[in-house]
């Protein structure tokens, strides 16, 4: 989304200043052009060869360090397609809810067109102060994006909000700026991870799904301007920014959400491995060894709701529903009869078993299979990629009715 894009990233002065550089680093990863413009508080903080040297341009400073242009300001404003300013201070965000310019950033602020995104970070008192979030609240019904800052320690040794978001969530919601918002006043309910059947309670029955296909799924709903609600088992990676997280653990409660979700959704989609099977009786206290006389122990299973049929089953016509099939063979057989089985209007069929697809891998290779009987194959990508390839179906679909 930002490759050749051309990004203002403004520094302010702050403890936070040294975050801006690991931010440069991803933007400029990805293949877009910074452009660096540094306060002359921020220049107490950090040095501004750094900034030169890693985003290959002259740094901004003052409105007349630049021997080539003396309206520099006017046209790094007009070349950028997005500005990130990270830290804000409350200094700036003062001077660019009320119109002032009197250096480079709140000078050039006053030209840019393009989108900004603001990230503040300041002692909590002062972010909590009514001139700072009236100023903030300026800001935002002018249209700028601002990215509410973190709780915790404060370099002042005080605690609260005020902690500049780590760079990857900046870097983050900037993608977000560039991504068609095709989803926009869509409600999307997504399932993802593993379920933990109890067998006791300190051991369980469970897979490998790792979570990382579900949540990428709803973080790209999200980036397309939906209202995602993400239905999670068990996973040890980070939720995304901005959705709606109900955390369980057994195939029965996810069964409760699920339901308990779908009738306010327009989208659903159940990227979640299910057990399928629990335990017919989940032991209250932990099974010991020496309780058992033999050298052998079996277990009773019974059958777990099949959440997706039951889905299915109470799916309205509006609403559109999309289920995962993780196969190791025959995959188009039975990837096609889950879908009508479980009333779907598509499936993703998941090649499980090989290198770089399916459970823990970043990547993934899929097909997709819809209801009128045509198919869309992959090649090995991104979850991230599969992820939005879907959201492009889906979406196309709904469009098209
Ligand atoms: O989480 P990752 O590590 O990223 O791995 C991703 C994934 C491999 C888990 C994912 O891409 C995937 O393929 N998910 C479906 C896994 C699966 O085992 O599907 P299934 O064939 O058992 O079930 C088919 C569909 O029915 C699924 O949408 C499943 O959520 C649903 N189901 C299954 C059983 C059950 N009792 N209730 C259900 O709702």
């Amino acid at each position: 989304m930002l490759k050749d894009k051309t990004i203002i990233l403004g520094v302010c002065g702050g403890i936070a200043a040294y975050k801006a550089i690991e931010l440069l680093r991803l933007v400029k990863k990805v293949g877009a052009n910074v452009k660096v413009v540094m306060t002359r508080a921020a220049l107490e903080f950090v040095g501004e060869t750094t900034f030169r040297v890693l985003s290959e341009n002259d740094v901004c400073t003052g409105l007349f360090d630049s021997k080539e242009s003396s309206v520099r300001h006017i046209q790094w404003a007009s070349e950028s397609d997005a500005v990130v300013i990270a830290p804000a201070t409350a200094n700036i965000i003062g001077k660019m809810a009320n119109g002032i310019a009197d250096d480079a950033l709140s000078t050039m602020m006053m030209a840019v067109t393009s989108p900004v995104l603001i990230c503040p970070s300041m002692n909590t008192y002062m972010y909590e102060n009514r001139a700072v979030q009236r100023n903030l609240d300026i800001l935002e019904q002018d249209g700028a994006f601002i990215l509410e800052p973190g709780t915790g320690e404060l370099a002042c040794k005080t605690s609260g909000a005020g902690r500049l978001p780590e760079p990857d969530l900046i870097f983050d919601r900037l993608v977000k700026i560039f991504c068609p918002k095709d989803l926009k006043d869509k409600k999307i309910l997504v399932s993802a991870g593993p379920t933990r059947e109890a067998i006791d309670p300190v051991r369980y029955i469970s897979n490998h799904s790792s979570g990382k296909m579900g949540y990428a799924v709803a973080e790209a709903a999200e980036k397309r301007g939906g209202s995602v609600t993400l239905v999670s088992g068990p996973v040890s990676i980070a939720p995304p920014f901005g959705v709606n997280l109900i955390q369980v653990n057994s195939a029965r409660q996810m069964a409760d959400e699920m339901l308990g979700h779908m009738d306010d959704s327009d989208i659903i989609i159940k990227v979640a491995a299910v057990a399928d099977y629990r335990p017919l009786v989940s032991y209250e206290n932990k099974i010991k060894k020496d309780d058992n006389p033999t050298d052998s122990l079996s277990i009773d299973l019974t059958e777990n709701p099949d959440i997706l049929k039951m889905v299915g089953s109470r799916k309205k016509k509006h609403q559109f529903l999309a289920g995962f099939a993780a196969e190791t063979q025959n995959l188009d057989a039975h990837a096609s009869t889950k879908m009508e089985k479980k009333n779907l209007d598509m499936i993703v069929g998941n090649i499980v078993g090989i290198k770089g697809s399916g459970f823990e891998a970043d990547t993934n290779k899929v097909k997709f299979f819809f209801k009128d009987g045509s198919t869309h194959d992959l090649p090995i990508m991104s979850k991230e990629h599969v992820a939005h390839r879907l959201l492009d179906h889906i979406i196309k679909r709904i469009k098209t009715g």
